[in-house]
């Protein structure tokens, strides 16, 4: 295979539209729709405090590593990890890290569509008034209809990776620029309109302690592990789409302080929608620890209960369905971007093969609600299952792992300092301690308590 180490010519006009990009990758269903479900299963402020401790001493690191690589690489992230080995000493075997995240993108955005599937359908199904004074009964059937159906599964599937695949397909600037000029604006202010709702309507002060209290009784070392998970999947990291979007970032701008900002960003995002969704969730007697479903099931029905609330239900889908489509494009770069400069291919046609591959893939995420419910090839789980574990639990953990490694480890430290423009050794020696060795150890220890139950039964 030929070996191209052409630096690519595609730069973020500037460096507040890096920002608004990788914002628009971390904000996504991870923080919509996973963050509060999963806050609301494990005992909220609890899991919140600790979820934020898993941000700052893993997810920052790992993010400074995979920008830093992008820009210092300049190419997609399976050449970037090649070419910097080299340059190391080391050996181009590290490619490895950028291979697993082509896959694993494919992988993820396979069943993000067809959630975000959902969000689609959400949105019409609020619009027309389908929840409104509904009972919980109308919105637990209205739901498990659609899971039941896999041709309205399938559409909805199919629209957004037709709209995903439209924008990758139009290029950097513009098509992804675009997007996320108007959409990340644009979500900020629904956020805020939505919080304002919430705050009225009688529900925030329990819905705020909820998030803010912190009970030790109800954290036990899983909560750990799914607050790391979280983490990096909300933070975009593991796969390389922090390295690719990174491989766009304009010379001048500093690495550390961006980062801090995507990270502050993305979190205010998660907080915000728990803010947003508890309130309406206890001011109308509703559980929330209700799983998946609650952004499904339980949001829909709080909105019907209150006033113009089809309104802003709706509001809240159009919010989600945005924040997904700015994930998803970048779910899709490291791998377009890879073939673009490999084979010097055009980017339409990429995407559109790619596309294609990952909406055949997605129809067994479809099917693994309703026709193949039943079948579970391996673990005992079914097709959905295995493609969500394999790629959130095993590839983006190890993932970030070895790209954390690569950074502190075997890059020179003298790339590290003129990327990350710092002068002090004292910096340096945190930057090693943090990134070389707690972040490391910190998903090595979640990598062997999720492995091990997958081994032992
Ligand atoms: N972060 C996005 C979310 O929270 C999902 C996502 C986009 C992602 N790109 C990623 C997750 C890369 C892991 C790796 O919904």
């Amino acid at each position: 295979m030929a070996i191209s180490t052409q630096p690519t010519e595609g730069r973020w006009s500037s460096r507040w539209l890096f920002v608004l990009a990788a914002a628009g990758s971390a904000v996504g269903l991870g923080n919509i729709w996973k963050f509060p479900y999963i806050a609301g299963e494990n005992g909220g402020g609890a899991f919140v405090l600790i979820y934020l401790v898993c941000v700052a001493f893993v997810g920052a690191p790992i993010m400074i590593s995979e920008v830093l690589l992008g820009r210092k690489g300049r190419a997609s992230p399976i050449n970037v990890m090649r070419s910097l080995a080299r340059q190391a000493g080391a050996s181009a075997r590290w490619s490895f890290v950028g291979w697993m995240g082509v896959l694993a993108g494919i992988l993820i955005l396979s069943y993000y569509a067809v959630i975000a599937g959902w969000a689609l359908n959400y949105v019409w199904l609020t619009a027309s008034g389908t929840f409104n004074a509904a009972s919980a009964q109308v919105a637990t059937s209205t739901f498990d209809q659609l899971q039941q159906d896999p041709v309205q599964m399938v559409a909805w599937h199919s629209l957004f990776i037709l709209i995903t695949i439209w924008i990758v397909a139009r290029g950097v600037s513009r098509g992804l620029e675009t997007a996320i000029r108007w959409f990340m604006p644009l979500l900020f202010v629904l956020l805020l309109v939505l919080l304002g709702y919430s705050a009225s309507s009688g529900g925030f002060a329990q819905g705020w302690a909820f998030m803010f209290d912190f009970n030790w009784d109800v954290v036990g070392p899983e909560t750990w592990l799914i607050a790391m998970g979280q983490a990096f999947f909300t933070l975009s990291l593991g796969m390389g789409t922090m390295m690719a979007y990174g491989a766009y970032v304009p010379d001048d701008s500093n690495i550390g302080s961006t980062v801090l900002t995507i990270v502050a960003l993305d979190t205010f995002v998660a907080v915000a929608a728990g803010l947003a969704i508890f309130p309406l969730v206890f001011v109308n007697g509703l559980e929330v620890g209700q799983g998946p479903g609650l952004m499904f099931v339980t949001l829909p029905l709080a909105f019907g209960q209150l006033p113009m609330g089809a309104v802003f239900g709706t509001v809240f889908f159009v919010l989600v369905s945005f924040a997904a489509i700015t994930s998803a494009i970048s779910l899709t770069e490291p791998a377009i971007a890879f073939v673009v400069e490999e084979y010097n291919a055009q980017r339409s046609r990429v995407a559109i093969s790619l596309g294609v591959f990952c909406w055949l893939l997605g129809l067994g995420t479809v099917f693994s609600f309703n026709i193949w419910a039943d079948a579970k090839p391996l673990f005992g789980l079914n097709f959905f299952e295995l493609v969500d574990q394999l790629s959130q639990n095993i590839m983006l953990p190890l993932g970030g792992l070895l790209i954390a490694l690569f950074a502190v480890w075997v890059l020179p430290q003298n790339i590290v300092r003129e990327q990350l423009e710092v002068r002090s050794d004292g910096v340096m020696l945190l930057w090693r301690i943090v990134g070389g060795i707690v972040a490391p150890l910190g998903v090595a220890a979640v990598f062997v308590y999720t492995l091990l139950p997958l081994f032992t039964g």
